[in-house]
């Protein structure tokens, strides 16, 4: 008989992944090795179940889906939508749920109102380029940072910032409120397209245990 091939996951490593492991675990999809904080492992492997897991950096997880190297991956829809790459989102896992947004300091509102040039900072250039450019027709200047994004008004490199939104504490502490809301977030299953029909029988199963067992949907 032909080998079961194995099925893969990435999963996205930080504050996300003990929670989507979690999940997948309810289901009998297991990764404890992978649970082991002074592990320096990449690979996991199940063999009697046949899957394989590995953490990537979350902005990496659909270029490996994409590619194949993973079958399913589990990541923020933040991530999904910034990297825009050709994969099926099949699942929201609701956690991790927040808001992308744009924010700023309360004077920058009428900035926004009016439709001024104004610089926009962000980890997701290419959310805040869609937002501003296809859904307001509004012709700013994006500037791409890498964290600590609330900085940047604060310090003059922009007016406002596009970045995430879960307690609003980051905000509030700097001096910034939300302006305008683009768009909810959480934790989504995605899945390779090629593996999609040629793994279906097994993809599907784990899709409908996680609906079944309410951990999805
Ligand atoms: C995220 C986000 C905000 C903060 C929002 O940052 O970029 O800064 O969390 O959370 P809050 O509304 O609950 O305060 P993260 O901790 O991922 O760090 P980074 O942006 O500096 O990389």
């Amino acid at each position: 008989m032909e080998e079961t091939r194995y099925i893969t996951f990435a999963l996205a490593k930080g504050r996300l992944a003990k929670k989507s492991m979690d999940i997948l675990k309810q289901i009998g999809i297991d990764c404890e090795q992978m649970r082991d904080p002074d592990t320096r492992k990449l690979i996991f492997v199940n063999e009697e179940l046949k899957l394989k897991f590995f953490l990537a950096k979350a902005s990496d997880v659909p270029t490996y889906v994409e590619y194949g190297c993973a079958d399913i991956g589990v990541v923020g829809k933040d991530t999904i939508l910034e990297e825009g790459r050709k994969l099926y989102e099949v699942l929201d896992f609701g956690i991790g749920k927040c808001t992308m947004c744009v924010a700023g300091p309360a004077s920058a509102r009428q900035l926004l109102e009016h439709g001024q040039m104004i610089r926009v900072a962000s980890k997701y250039p290419h959310i805040a380029k869609d937002y501003f450019y296809n859904k307001k027709n509004q012709t700013v200047e994006i500037i791409k940072l890498n964290g600590s994004v609330e900085l940047a008004p604060i310090v003059g490199l922009s007016e406002v910032i596009v970045d995430i939104v879960e307690t609003g504490t980051t905000l509030r502490e700097n001096g910034l409120e939300v302006l305008e809301e683009i768009c909810p977030l959480s934790a989504r299953m995605v899945v390779n397209q090629v593996s999609m029909k040629m793994e279906q029988e097994r993809i599907t199963k784990i899709i409908n245990d996680l609906k079944n067992a309410g951990l999805a949907r």
